[in-house]
């Protein structure tokens, strides 16, 4: 049993309902995600590549339901998602998170580096999830945001500071701590290093690598960037307009690719040391 098994997933967007005005196909519509089925195993990273406006974050953002399909359904570890309770979601919550692209944008200025990271554990603070088995005290929750920071490599002495402080690579490790704040299973990272310089996305993606190592995480890795995926994923699926065109093993994918789409996108990004 696959961790997250996707099938038949539609999401449509109707004209006029795009605030960028995005291309209308066929009948006035947008078929962000069209009949994409897919399985993520526990423990691996999928890759999820393809060019701008493939529907890339529209999968993300479904599998985790921060938005509704228009069809199809969705389990997550054999739980059909879209027939879940508020209640029974709010539980399902703390196992599936996001990392986003944007280290600067998805983080509130307002909030000191510990609240941001504390936000989830306030929210879910009698899930009683934190190890001993005890509520999340004031004291127990200031030991697990140190305890976070020091996971993605920063100091406890940055607790008391705001985001605009930090550079982008720092927020991102901000923004990484937030989304592990309650131990998830599954984190959705949509172009988490797209908007850093390459020698930082680079310690990012090794950052990735190892909290997947310590703490058993499974990823959907979304990005544009071919040689991104293939450093970290196990298996790549390929989206182009809104369809998963491809999907196999890293190998598979990169050295034998099937669909003339994988041999474009293979064409287009040369190989670069990640
Ligand atoms: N809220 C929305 N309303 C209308 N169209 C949307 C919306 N979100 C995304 N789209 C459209 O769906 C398609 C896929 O977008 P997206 O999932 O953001 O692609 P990607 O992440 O691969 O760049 C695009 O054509 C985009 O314009
Ligand atoms: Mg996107």
């Amino acid at each position: 049993m696959a961790l997250v098994e996707v099938r038949n997933l539609n999401k449509i967007y109707s004209q006029g309902e795009s605030p960028l005005g995005a291309k209308i196909s066929g009948r006035n519509e947008v078929r962000a995600v069209d009949d994409v089925s897919l399985d993520i195993h526990s423990g691996e990273t999928v890759g999820l590549v393809g060019e701008s406006g493939s529907g890339k974050s529209t999968l993300g953002r479904l599998i985790l339901r921060l938005i509704e399909p228009t069809s199809g359904s969705i389990r997550f570890e054999d739980r059909d998602l879209l027939a879940a309770s508020h209640g029974e979601m709010r539980r399902l919550r703390r196992d599936m998170q996001i990392i986003f692209q944007d280290p600067f944008a998805s983080l509130d200025p307002r909030f000191r580096v510990e609240d941001i990271i504390a936000e989830p554990l306030v929210i879910h603070r009698n899930a009683q999830r934190n190890p001993q088995g005890t509520r999340n005290t004031k004291d127990g929750i200031r030991d697990r945001v140190v305890e976070l920071l020091r996971a993605v490599g920063l100091d406890e002495s940055i607790r008391q500071r705001f985001p605009h402080e930090f550079s982008g690579g720092q927020r991102q490790r901000i923004g990484i701590a937030r989304a592990l704040a309650l131990r998830p299973k599954f984190v959705v990272a949509d172009e988490p290093v797209s908007a850093l310089d390459v020698s930082v996305g680079a310690q990012i993606v090794n950052l990735l690598a190892q909290l997947q190592r310590d703490f058993g995480l499974t990823y959907l890795f979304i990005s544009h960037s071919m040689p991104v995926v293939r450093y970290l994923s196990t298996r790549i699926a390929v989206m182009y307009r809104g369809k998963i065109v491809e999907v196999g093993s890293t190998e598979q994918i990169t050295e034998r690719p099937q669909h003339p789409y994988t041999r474009s996108l293979l064409e287009a990004t040369p190989e670069v040391e990640v």
